[in-house]
């Protein structure tokens, strides 16, 4: 995987600014350098009349492409559907760029150097749903890439790619940015789009999904950062070509965010499929030499995997089989000796702090199981068999009757570390041998 494997260092990343790179990301179809009049070639493409809807609808099916925010529902068929929906009706589309997953910053770097590959994924969703207008919902401490964002949108205006006579096509397509007021819940398509509509951000029931019931009522294609970034590729490489990228029936290019006892955390971008064991050594292996002791392999909301797990393929059905996930695309590492419990009380922290508070069993079970947690870990001991049932109970009710994944996951990495720590003592640091190196980061 080496000669394959491109890496955006991780320094800058998730304060100021994401790093930019020097060189292009190996999926960029567009020479390096070029402008918005050598880019945007499959708009351009549609609006000219040369390719139908239909056929990139097909397109995106025959990829096998997939929904990059972490739920991997098929692209293809969610704009074939968007499309269907109340035909004649006022349609939207919106990028949702609120990435706020602990660890997880892959988009920004998406966002920071490659702008024109998600505008044009955004302006060609807009097409081919029939929205006229559509929008970057970015979290707003992504300052520097909205800037970005703001540059591009200008300069495509200026080219007479977008507004109301987009391209000479007589089509009318409007683009602006949707600044975050805060708040991890808002990433929750509903709760984005409540919050767009001036509401308080809380996600609504679903179904209706978005795409038939999205902003003030209407039809509403909502795809991530990176998903909308993939369209173009596929669209100027083919579908053959992006399936051909991965490892096996894995397909495509998948950008992760390497973060934790890692010797280079950053952003990276490996064929889908890449192992586990194999991304960590792309990113320099563990600190200091260390063996790995637990891994996240999809941001906070993932359950931990153990180190006999290292050669799981980064898939959504592989992850999925080994009851973690893809998810938002953030592997975490722990360097063996850390207290996974106390890491994934942490986690649950987060959650707690974050819930929105619609549904009693997340705003109440979340502050429950992580005052449990909290109360053995400050009196340095482990679960007895009563606080283990306690947590399983709280973890099935939130799982089954939370209307949002925020209270389904809440307590997930918890009760995953519990398994792989046999009922929590051994997810607990073991006594080191007199002498024996402290590990990094503890
Ligand atoms: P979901 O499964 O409800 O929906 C996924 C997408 O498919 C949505 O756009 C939804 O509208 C659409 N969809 C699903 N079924 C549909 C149907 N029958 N018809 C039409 N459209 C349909 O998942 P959700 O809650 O939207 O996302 C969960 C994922 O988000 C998790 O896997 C998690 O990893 C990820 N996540 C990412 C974060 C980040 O910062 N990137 C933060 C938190 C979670
Ligand atoms: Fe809000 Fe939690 Fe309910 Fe989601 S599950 S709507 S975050 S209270």
């Amino acid at each position: 995987v080496d000669n394959l494997v491109t890496s955006a260092r991780g320094e800058g990343v998730g304060h100021a600014s994401a790093s930019r790179r020097a060189e292009p990301w190996p999926n960029d179809p567009y020479p390096a350098g070029s402008g918005v009049v050598e880019r945007y070639k499959s708009l351009r493409a549609f609006l000219a009349g040369e390719i139908s809807a239909e056929s990139i609808v097909a397109t995106l099916k025959d990829s096998g492409l997939r929904g990059m925010g972490g739920a991997g529902f098929p692209t293809g068929q969610k704009w074939g559907l968007v499309a269907a929906a109340q035909p004649g009706t006022v349609k939207y589309a919106i990028c949702n760029a609120d990435e706020s997953e602990p660890g997880t910053f892959k988009d920004r770097q998406i966002l920071a150097d490659q702008p024109h590959l998600v505008l044009e994924g955004l302006l060609l969703g807009m097409a081919v749903v029939g929205a006229e207008e559509g929008w970057v919902f970015i979290r707003h401490e992504y300052g520097p890439e909205e800037h970005v964002l703001r540059e591009e949108i200008a300069a495509l205006r200026e080219a007479g790619v977008i507004g109301a006579d987009a391209c000479g096509s007589g089509k009318r397509l409007q683009l602006d940015i949707f600044v975050s007021p805060g708040g991890y819940i808002l990433g929750e398509e509903t709760a984005l789009l409540e919050c767009m509509e001036g509401h308080r951000g809380e996600p609504r029931n679903k179904p209706p999904f978005p795409g038939n019931y999205g902003l003030h009522g209407r039809p509403t294609l909502i795809n991530s950062v990176e998903t909308f970034a993939d369209v173009p590729v596929i669209l100027q490489r083919g579908a053959e070509w992006w399936a051909e990228q991965g490892v096996g029936e894995s397909v495509g290019w998948k950008f992760f965010a390497v973060s934790g006892h890692v010797q280079n955390p950053g952003v990276y971008c490996v064929p889908m499929g890449t192992t586990v064991r194999e991304l960590i050594d792309t990113a320099g292996g563990v600190l200091d030499g260390a063996e790995v002791g637990a891994v996240q392999p999809g941001g906070a909301s993932s359950n931990f995997i153990g180190p006999d797990q290292l050669d799981l393929q980064l898939d959504f059905g592989t992850l999925a089989k080994a009851g973690t996930m893809l998810g938002s695309g953030a592997l975490v590492v722990l360097a063996e000796g850390t207290d996974l419990l106390a890491a994934s009380t942490n986690v649950l922290r987060f959650f707690r702090n974050e819930s929105c508070g619609k549904c009693v069993p997340c705003r109440v079970g979340s502050t429950k199981a992580h005052t449990l947690l909290r109360g053995v870990l400050d009196s340095g001991s482990t679960l007895d068999e009563a606080q283990r049932g306690k947590i399983l109970q709280l973890e099935e009710a939130m799982r089954k009757t939370s209307i949002c994944g925020l209270g389904q996951v809440a307590l997930g990495p918890v009760v995953s570390v519990l398994g792989l720590g046999k009922g929590g003592a051994a997810a607990r640091p073991q006594p080191k041998p007199e002498g024996s190196k402290e590990q990094p980061g503890r």
